[in-house]
């Protein structure tokens, strides 16, 4: 059977991820028959709730479903809340007699799902005392799973790391990028490796650039008090934007599994060019949104925003030239940008490919070096909010003479077929339930990840800005175009 076996416990359990992110996605499991009458949810906060009230908060956070209210309650009745302060061993306690208590009464083989939802300044302290009062259990398993941020810069990541090694191994530490749930950025290893056409090509002889945009259209909302100490640069690209480089780049895996997977893409990312300064000014540009128009609407500046500092530096944009230095990239940009308040939500990947090496329709009073290069293959991944592939190639265009049209052969899947696909979290959890880590961070990613990034960071805390400089609605400052026409390129997507 597929039934999985398991006590969660949720430090964070009244906050918003877990309301509008996992108990969707456990109900979801619970619906699909991963889980069953084996399970059983702690919900733990500071706050005091009771465990009919938090089965209440739970059911409201699945109104969106067309589920009967008998179900709804024998879902709910697998949900116990427990007031906790993180800071008070005696705590701890409590939490140990009720999940003894919960371990029995559902079965559960001691499995158990330690799952940090929460600020990440007390996980070390959280993840001690779940070791030193012995809530993690000596003969079922015992994970681990943390959301980001993880740390703000290499040096407070490899601390952290240490507090969680301290208390879990790193094969039980299961770091969360939903990136790595959602369908299409796993497609990308079915596109490269199950396709002779494609991968044969993916290198520095056939590829001009590879270009990644993780577009939003959404401010800053209510959480500008957390942005405006991160920024884009931390928020998106030291995670979800290298992963999906890395993806895009590593080498084949001998065998599709977690730890050949997982070794590749940390030789891709090792490989990753850590810039010195001079270097960060000419590849990487930021830019922080103005007052602006999307469909209708109106927007306000970043710094007048809810819990934003008037004078803010924080970038609510980044775009930059990656370069990999191996032998299947020398030479081949790979650029990356994300923002938010921008024309439209849309994460795509353009793979470009370089022109035939002679255009033999030029006329003929043109030598091949004057004549205009062919149109260039491209390879379009739409991740979101459409999921799909494209490939533009060249035909002829119908009628007299000999004009050269390029077409989009495109395919997207069906909206039946995403409504029934999972969503992030709900893979993400279950593959965590079956203690397969293939699509979660690990320790060696996160930290070259911020490598790569605290060069960036660094070179920008010395040196002020001009911001706003791209009105919402936009596909960012102008220096991000630029950015891409020095190298005689430009952004395929420009909406
Ligand atoms: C999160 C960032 O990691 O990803 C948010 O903290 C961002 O700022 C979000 O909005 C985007 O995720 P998605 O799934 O909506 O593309």
């Amino acid at each position: 059977s597929n039934e999985q076996i398991a006590l969660f416990t949720i430090f964070g359990g009244t906050g918003d991820l877990a309301k509008r992110k996992l108990y969707p996605s456990l109900f979801r499991l619970y619906r699909k028959g991963f889980l069953k009458e084996r399970f059983a949810v702690i919900g733990t906060a500071r706050r005091e709730w009771t465990d009919d009230y938090f089965r209440e908060v739970v059911k409201e956070s699945l109104i969106d479903f067309d589920s009967s209210e008998n179900e709804l309650d024998s879902f709910a009745s697998h949900f116990y809340y427990q007031s906790h302060n993180v800071t008070e061993t005696e705590h701890y306690h409590n939490l140990k007699k009720l999940a003894t208590a919960l371990d029995e009464k559902y079965r559960l083989n001691q499995n158990r799902i330690f799952y940090l939802a929460m600020a990440p300044n007390f996980f070390g302290l959280i993840t001690e005392h779940l070791k030193s009062e012995k809530i993690v259990t000596p003969d079922g398993f015992n994970r681990l799973i943390i959301e980001k941020p993880f740390g703000t810069d290499y040096n407070s990541a490899a601390k952290l790391n240490d507090e969680i090694r301290g208390a879990f191994e790193e094969d039980q530490i299961f770091r969360i990028d939903h990136y790595l749930g959602k369908e299409m950025i796993q497609n990308i290893s079915a596109i490269r490796f199950g396709n002779n056409i494609l991968e044969s090509l993916w290198n520095n002889k056939y590829i001009d650039n590879v270009q990644v945009t993780l577009a939003e259209a959404l401010g800053v909302e209510e959480r500008g008090g957390y942005y405006d100490k991160s920024g884009a640069l931390k928020d998106m690209i030291q995670n979800h934007t290298l992963q999906v480089v890395s993806l895009l780049a590593m080498e084949a895996p001998a065998i599709f599994t977690e730890k050949n997977i997982r070794e590749e893409k940390i030789k891709a990312l090792n490989s990753v060019r850590i810039y010195s300064p001079e270097e960060v000014k000419q590849n990487f540009v930021r830019g922080q949104y103005g007052a602006g128009k999307l469909a209708g609407k109106e927007f306000i500046n970043y710094r007048d925003e809810l819990n934003v500092d008037p004078q803010s530096e924080t970038e609510t944009f980044v775009a930059g030239k990656l370069m990999i230095d191996n032998f299947r990239w020398r030479g081949v940009p790979f650029y990356v940008r994300s923002g938010k308040q921008l024309t439209e939500k849309g994460t795509r990947i353009n793979i470009v490919f370089k022109p035939t090496p002679i255009n033999v329709f030029r006329s003929e009073n043109e030598t091949a070096c004057q004549a205009q290069d062919t149109p260039r293959n491209i390879l379009t991944i739409y991740i979101q909010p459409t999921e799909g592939f494209s490939l533009t190639l060249n035909g002829k265009e119908i009628g007299d003479g000999f004009n050269i049209n390029p077409v989009k052969m495109d395919f997207r899947h069906s909206a039946d077929t995403l409504d029934n696909s999972p969503e992030a979290y709900e893979k993400l959890i279950l593959d965590c339930l079956k203690g397969d880590s293939t699509n979660f961070t690990h320790w060696d990613e996160v930290a070259q990840s911020w490598r790569i990034v605290d060069v960036i960071r660094h070179v920008w805390d010395q040196e002020t800005t001009e911001f706003p400089n791209y009105a919402s609605g936009t596909m960012g400052p102008q220096a991000a175009f630029d950015l891409l026409e020095r190298d005689g390129f430009n952004w395929i997507w420009n909406p």
